[in-house]
């Protein structure tokens, strides 16, 4: 029997692909370079010759002046790298290994929106070629690969799939704003129509994360995977949001009670809070969407999202019976709003529910001013109509903690004060100053 690194040696001298890859005969391409696809295309320019395609001209032009328009890459990781920024879907051609990291959201019915999946496999399509890899890495409904979007690819191209072309898919699991789980340190998990073509694809995607590589058996399988890896943490918040609203009528503290609970070494810490964003609050939908179009109606995913989707009106409530419970009248009452974006040390607005959180407060007759140095006011403008205060001066009835930025983690209580009337309320909306504030009226859930 030959040894393991022969038989290893072999598959890698059967690869076509991936030695032309290596070799610089032929290209990788990526298309939609957001979050996931520019830290993917950055680090397979390293390896491989990489055609980065965004149908973005401003966030191309950014991007060949080496800075990210998602402000998550530094300038320096730009240098050096084989790569072509372009606009110009024919530059696909160039192209024989392609990428697809285009935005899969909801519409405003929640259900899922996916034109950008398929303007972008329409394009790759007309670049596709006989012997031509295409690899979908934008979190989809099990099946979508296969049943939604080959018919695309081969309508557009006139070739077949599993004959002429490759398919694979490979989902993303990058964190905005985490430095420590990359692209290039993660378990990257891929899947393809067969064996050699998983090979191929392994052998690709191996070359740029040192976290290693999980074949998963089938392309359904790896969709199915990423779906669930964020519905799994959307319940798990859901579940400590609602034993907030529980724990706050039986008066107990929550933050106590999870610290307690958390004594146990299978007790899962989850913090209760908001959840926005493109893929915790929106990845669900996709799955319900395939699951109600086989007839079920899901209860726990479902009642999951009802939770997390409302925990913005309650907060608000619990605040406005704050300032009430202090002899302040709502309509009468101020409030500050820190940090607008998504989630921590991100500048990423779109899908805040922060946002809903201050329209709430509104709907009570709270003024409401806001703040967030990471936001961008333009696009605050754009996308909400709302004005960012540069410094907050105050004094407020109320400063509600919302999105816990670094910097808004080691504010000194004096500074609180002083944006603060007297008597006034600090919600601590992430409880990040348990135990560190001594005089203010302080509350967390
Ligand atoms: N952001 C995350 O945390 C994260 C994590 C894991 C997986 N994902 C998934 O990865 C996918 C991409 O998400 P993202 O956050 O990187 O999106 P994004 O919104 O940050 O960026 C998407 C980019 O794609 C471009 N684009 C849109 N349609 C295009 C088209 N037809 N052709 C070419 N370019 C196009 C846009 O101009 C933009 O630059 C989604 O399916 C998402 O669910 C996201």
């Amino acid at each position: 029997m030959p040894e393991p690194a022969a038989v290893e040696l072999v598959k890698i001298k059967q690869m076509r692909i991936f030695n032309d890859l290596e070799s610089g005969l032929k290209a990788v391409s990526v298309t939609g370079l957001g979050y996931v696809g520019l830290p993917l295309a950055l680090q397979m320019a390293q390896h491989f010759r990489v055609i980065a395609f965004d149908r973005c001209p401003a966030r191309i032009e950014m991007m060949n002046r080496g800075k990210d328009p998602s402000n998550e890459i530094d300038a320096d990781e730009f240098e050096g790298k084989k790569i072509e920024f372009t606009s110009d879907e024919a530059d696909l051609r160039k192209a024989h290994f392609h990428i697809v990291t285009v935005p899969t959201p909801i519409d405003q019915r929640r259900v899922p929106e996916m034109s950008a999946l398929f303007d972008a496999s329409r394009s790759v399509a007309k670049s596709l070629k006989k012997g031509d890899y295409v690899i979908y890495e934008s979190t989809v409904y099990p099946g979508c690969t296969e049943e939604d979007c080959v018919p695309l690819l081969e309508e557009n191209s006139g070739l077949k799939s599993g004959v002429d072309f490759k398919l694979g898919y490979s989902p993303e699991r990058i964190n905005p704003g985490d430095k420590i789980h990359t692209v290039n340190k993660i378990v990257k998990v891929v899947s393809a129509q067969d064996e050699q073509s998983l090979e191929e694809v392994s052998a690709v995607y191996s070359k740029i994360t040192s976290g290693g590589i999980y074949k998963a058996p089938s392309i359904k399988v790896a969709e199915a995977a990423k779906v669930i890896e964020n519905t799994q943490r959307d319940l798990n918040i859901a579940f400590v949001n609602e034993l907030a609203i529980i724990f706050q009528k039986m008066g107990i503290n929550t933050r106590e009670v999870l610290e307690t609970a958390s004594t146990k070494w299978n007790f899962m810490p989850f913090k209760p809070g908001l959840v926005g964003g493109h893929c915790i609050g929106v990845d669900p939908y996709y799955l319900l969407y395939k699951t109600r179009k086989l007839g079920y109606e899901p209860e726990v995913i479902l009642s999951g999202r009802r939770i997390n989707d409302s925990m913005h009106l309650w907060v608000a409530k619990k605040l406005v019976q704050l300032l009430t419970s202090k002899g302040v009248n709502p309509v009468k009452s101020k409030v500050l709003v820190m940090g607008l974006s998504f989630k921590e040390n991100v500048t990423d607005i779109r899908n805040s529910k922060v946002f809903d959180l201050i329209a709430e407060l509104r709907s009570f007759g709270v003024e409401v001013e806001m703040v967030d140095p990471l936001a961008d006011p333009a696009e605050v403008k754009k996308l909400y109509g709302e004005s960012v205060t540069e410094s907050p001066v105050g004094p407020y009835d109320a400063v509600l903690l919302a999105v816990p930025h670094r910097f808004y983690s080691d504010l000194s209580e004096e500074y609180l004060q002083k944006l603060l009337k007297a008597d006034g309320v600090f919600f601590d909306l992430k409880s990040v100053y348990a135990g560190r504030i001594k005089n203010l009226n302080h509350y967390m859930i």
